[in-house]
């Protein structure tokens, strides 16, 4: 998605915003740019294509010299990307760059145009320009108050005003935006990795809040014009954190994070050797009476979901509903009042999620999110809150995200068990024990099989399509792994339940089509065994992920290549069974040539529908 960054202060402001919106690279963006208080005017400089083409341009045109700015990279949703659509985007006194998508942008524009307005782009976002520099009447807080009435669908703004050298302004509906403050400077950003390399002190701007940055400080205001005193907050995400740190990539160093991640993850929620969420409002007696579970999210937060509900109703027996956001929100869900909806998110603004979550709040559910950015509108709006603390997720491809909300969803699940009573306290104990033991697990995986990762990852290259199948927990597992191969190799795969391929799936198997089989579950794997010989059968190659336990069980000869992961208790196996996937869909990715990292028409945080 879009990202934007802003500055005041006295350094080079062509070389914050180049330098803040690096930071920004990992959203996903087809074009750049820039636009700085100079000479007494704002000069513009953008262009299609990456940061590196923006400051080709800047080197050869000359980069804009001055100490106010704002910057931007574009993710198009209104106009194709190009020079023309790239931000930011200007009227003849206003210059803005813009998140999100202004959903009423054709009336607007037609009601310009009816003024004699002309315009150069396709965007909502010029629309917005051109509003604000028709409704300016010489206060640029009422302009952008009047034109926020005006407007409908989400955005983040950052906006100049010929008049006013000295500042910037910035608003935002729904899209994120923070406002950082450092010592006679300040900046906004669409994400707190942007201002780490200058501050890490920064304010959340609110929805309808406007922020007015100079050299002096910052200011806001609310939807009235009424003055606002907001809570400084400090980033506990550090510089090097959001740095590659020797890694080539930071799919591959975030896969190497997991251990730490997941460590950091539970160990503050155990004690006494058993999960403790009371202070996220998490108490036995709080959830004993929740009937049944609803988990929304998109994509692989989904994907944690469908683990989920395989685990909570296996321990808690109490049923589990898996809903994708974009459905869910338009589907009329049956959620009743005092239901419990969980909301699974990385960002915590993905728009699909964020709805899905005020719908089930309306409709009197309870509410927990499982967040991983702090202070993002899921995290804030939730009844009850648990973040995996997994640190800055860069890469477009989710990895740490996940395990630790696989983590955190197994805390959970453990609780509700014994609120349900249905598993006594020393179960319990043994499994909280046999989690704790998941950090070492997953760096197992990491050492010992990175290099079998790396060599089937060879044999993948030329492939068009995969399948990967599994039953039970693996089945569940594999819609995460097929996901990374997809996202990140651009090779067409599909995850399947192993026991539902002869219903109509088995009709593509040929010597073409690789499969993945995912068999960690002892006491399935005689089925999925029958599954994979199936398939093997019709000339598949057969990669198969699976335990020691389970590759005794296993016939000679049923697989071309194994990759074998240490045995845990079998409920958790998702957690180490997932690693030689996400390591397989990058060197994949890297043998195609892809960049891992940024994987074409993708963006990190998905905060337009
Ligand atoms: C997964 O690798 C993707 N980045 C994507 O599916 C992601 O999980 C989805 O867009 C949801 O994002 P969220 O967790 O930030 O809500």
């Amino acid at each position: 998605m879009c990202g934007i960054v802003g500055y005041v202060g006295p350094k080079d402001c062509s070389e914050v915003l180049v330098s803040a919106l690096s930071k920004l690279e990992y959203r996903g963006y087809d074009s750049a740019g820039i636009a700085v208080f100079s000479d007494n005017e704002i000069k513009t400089v953008k262009t299609k294509g990456k940061l590196k083409d923006l400051e080709d341009k800047l080197s050869i045109i000359g980069s804009p010299e001055g100490n106010v700015g704002i910057g931007h990279t574009r993710w198009a949703t209104h106009g194709e990307p190009s020079d023309v659509n790239s931000h930011p985007h200007s009227g003849a006194r206003v210059t803005i760059v813009h998140n999100g998508i202004i959903e009423n942008y054709i009336e607007l524009k037609e009601f310009l145009v009816s003024k004699g307005r002309e315009f150069l782009s396709d965007t909502d976002t010029e629309v917005v320009a051109q509003l604000l520099d028709y409704s300016y009447n010489g206060n640029p807080l009422e302009t952008i108050d009047n034109v926020m009435a005006e407007l409908k669908g989400s955005f983040a703004l950052g906006i100049m005003f010929r008049d006013f050298p000295d500042r910037i302004f910035a608003v935002r509906r729904e899209s994120p935006l923070i406002v950082g403050v450092g010592e006679g400077e300040c900046f906004i950003a669409s994400d707190v990795p942007a201002i780490l390399q200058y501050t890490r002190d920064y304010y959340l701007l609110d929805h309808d809040e406007i922020a007015t940055l100079t050299r002096e400080g910052v200011s806001f205001v609310d939807e009235h014009l009424e003055p606002l005193e907001k809570e400084l907050k400090t980033a506990d995400w550090d510089m090097e954190s959001a740095e590659k740190g020797g890694y080539p990539h930071f799919m591959i160093k975030e896969i190497n994070e997991q251990p730490n991640a997941i460590r950091t993850t539970i160990m503050p929620r155990i004690k006494n050797g058993l999960p403790c969420l009371d202070e996220y409002g998490i108490t036995i007696d709080k959830i004993k009476d929740f009937n049944s579970v609803t988990i929304v999210a998109c994509g692989t937060a989904m994907h944690a979901g469908m683990v989920g509900k395989y685990v909570i109703e296996d321990l808690a027996r109490v049923p589990v509903n898996v809903d994708i956001a974009s459905e869910f929100r338009y589907r009329n869900p049956i959620i009743n009042k005092g239901d419990l909806v969980i909301i699974v998110s990385q960002s915590g603004e993905t728009a699909d999620s964020l709805a899905a979550m005020r719908l089930a709040k309306k409709k009197g559910a309870t509410t927990l999110a499982i967040v991983n950015a702090k202070g993002s509108s899921i995290a804030r709006e939730a009844d009850m809150l648990i973040y995996t603390l997994a640190g800055p997720e860069i890469a477009v491809a989710s990895t740490k995200a996940y395990i630790t909300q696989l983590s955190v969803i197994y805390l959970f699940a453990f609780e509700l068990a014994l609120a349900k009573e249905t598993i006594s306290e020393a179960e319990c104990k043994r499994l909280v024990s046999a989690l704790m033991k998941m950090p070492e697990a997953v760096q197992y995986v990491i050492d010992h099989c990175e290099e079998d990762c790396k060599f089937v990852a060879t044999k993948l290259v030329a492939a068009e399509s995969l399948l990967y199948i599994g039953r039970g927990l693996d089945y569940a597992l594999s819609m995460e792994g097929s996901l990374k191969l997809k996202e990140v190799s651009y090779i067409h795969s599909e995850s399947y339940a192993a026991g539902e391929l002869k219903h109509g799936t088995i009709s593509l198997i040929d010597e073409n089509m690789p499969v993945i089989a995912v068999a960690t579950q002892t006491d399935i794997i005689p089925k999925t065994i029958s599954n994979i010989v199936e398939v093997k059968s019709r000339g598949a190659s057969i990669i198969l992920v699976c335990t020691d336990a389970c590759a005794r069980g296993l016939k000679e000869g049923i697989a071309d290549y194994v990759i074998e992961i240490p045995h845990t208790d079998e409920l958790l196996m998702p957690i180490t069974a997932v690693v030689p996937l996400q390591i397989l869909a990058y060197y994949t990715a890297i043998n195609r040539g892809n960049d891992p990292d940024k994987p074409r028409n993708l963006a990190k945080s998905v905060t337009v529908e």
